[in-house]
């Protein structure tokens, strides 16, 4: 019988999983993966099972894209039948995208325990539809493991049980730790050894709409013009370049537009970067970790400790306040920062430990 079924969908789950089912097969416990297909695209998805060495998925729903509530519904209709059929004693999900809620509620309405990797992040802002994935799953969701602490107050606030709730540290950055000295070197990736900044954008409120994107892109016209920009693109700001016809800013002098980068180009990429611009939540965490600055092009963050602690600074989406803190960055100045508690690399091994003797715990119940 298979212990736990993990799932992942999209391409910021990939490294989340790698290391939680590493840990699995070294503390014995019985693990499948199941892919929901949310990513299909090979650089948004192949490359990464390929660079973290992540096994081949046992089962894919293939759902591919679709509006939030027909990707969501789809993925529910698919997974249902696989969960009837593998009877796991839970199933676990990571992060925030439409395969973390979509799976989790169809567990919880069969009965099968749900535990949430990064759970309790909140940024506050129900506009973002990770938001409303990240409140929904908690609320269905029987162990809680948190990456930082002020996950834990949040979680409380929203009333859950804090005997459910385990801070273990963050699995992404196992994953940076384990993949750090094989990272792509950025002079092979840029063919230069040129100083470079790296900028990413894919967030809907960022890049759906015309006018914030041409903004958007147009200060990092302003930017390159003094330092080289990496802009590997996603697909969905990709097509929304095209979209609202604003290709032009992609041929601005400096910018460097680079497709989806597999992880081990990625971090290499952000390793020796002089700053890193982002409205990713991965990459905040991810810049905090290697001690490079990072500005976040939103109005705020459901990842504090980045702030607190680490290297980012929020500075959303307004010109003049952008250019003056990376000014200051590129200046010598920005934040020197810290590493928060436990991103040490081992916070699946955490997770692996209270996982069997919760599985034990269910074993001598039933018993
Ligand atoms: C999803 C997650 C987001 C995460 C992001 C990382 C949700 C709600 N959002 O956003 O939290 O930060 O992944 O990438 O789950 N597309 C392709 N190829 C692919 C996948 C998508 O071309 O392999 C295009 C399609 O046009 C699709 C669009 O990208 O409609 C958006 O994909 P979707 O999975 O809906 O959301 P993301 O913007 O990728």
């Amino acid at each position: 019988m298979t212990d736990i079924l993990c799932i992942v969908g999209a391409r910021p789950n990939f490294m989340k999983i790698a290391p939680v089912m590493k840990a699995f097969v070294a503390a014995g416990i019985s693990a499948k993966l199941v892919h929901t297909g949310q990513h299909y695209d090979a650089a948004m998805n192949d490359q990464f099972f390929a660079d973290l060495g992540i096994p081949h998925p046992d089962i894919n729903l293939e759902v591919g894209s679709g509006s939030h509530a027909v990707q969501t519904a789809e993925i529910m209709r698919r997974f249902e039948p696989v969960l009837l059929a593998e009877q796991p004693a839970a199933i676990l999900v990571v992060g925030d995208v439409n395969s973390t809620i979509a799976c989790a509620l169809v567990a919880s309405k069969l009965g099968v325990a749900v535990v949430h990797v990064e759970a309790g992040l909140r940024s506050y802002d129900r506009a973002m539809p990770e938001e409303i994935n990240r409140v929904l799953t908690d609320q269905i969701s029987d162990l809680l493991f948190i990456t930082e602490k002020d996950a834990a107050h949040n979680l409380a606030r929203e009333g859950i049980d804090a005997q459910r709730v385990h801070f273990v540290g963050n699995v992404m950055i196992d994953t940076l730790h384990h993949n750090l000295a094989h990272a792509v070197p950025a002079s092979t990736t840029l063919g230069s050894t040129a100083d470079y900044g790296v900028l990413t954008l894919h967030r809907p409120s960022n890049v759906d709409d015309r006018d914030t994107l041409a903004g958007l892109l147009e200060t990092v016209a302003m930017l390159a013009a003094d330092l080289p920009i990496a802009f590997p693109l996603h697909p969905r700001t990709r097509a929304s370049i095209e979209r609202h016809g604003l290709q032009a800013w992609l041929e601005k002098p400096g910018i460097r537009v680079l497709p989806p980068l597999g992880y081990l180009e990625m971090l290499g990429l952000m390793k020796d970067a002089r700053i890193v611009l982002t409205d990713s939540g991965g990459i905040q965490e991810e810049t905090t970790a290697l001690g490079v600055p990072c500005l976040t092009l939103r109005e705020n963050t459901e990842r504090p400790a980045t702030v607190d602690e680490g290297t980012n600074t929020i500075v959303g989406t307004e010109r003049k306040k952008i250019l003056a803190a990376a000014e200051d960055i590129l200046n010598g100045g920005g934040k020197a920062g810290r590493i928060p508690e436990y991103w040490d690399g081992r916070a699946a091994v955490r997770i692996a430990a209270i996982l069997l003797q919760w599985l034990d715990g269910r074993h001598h119940a039933v018993a």
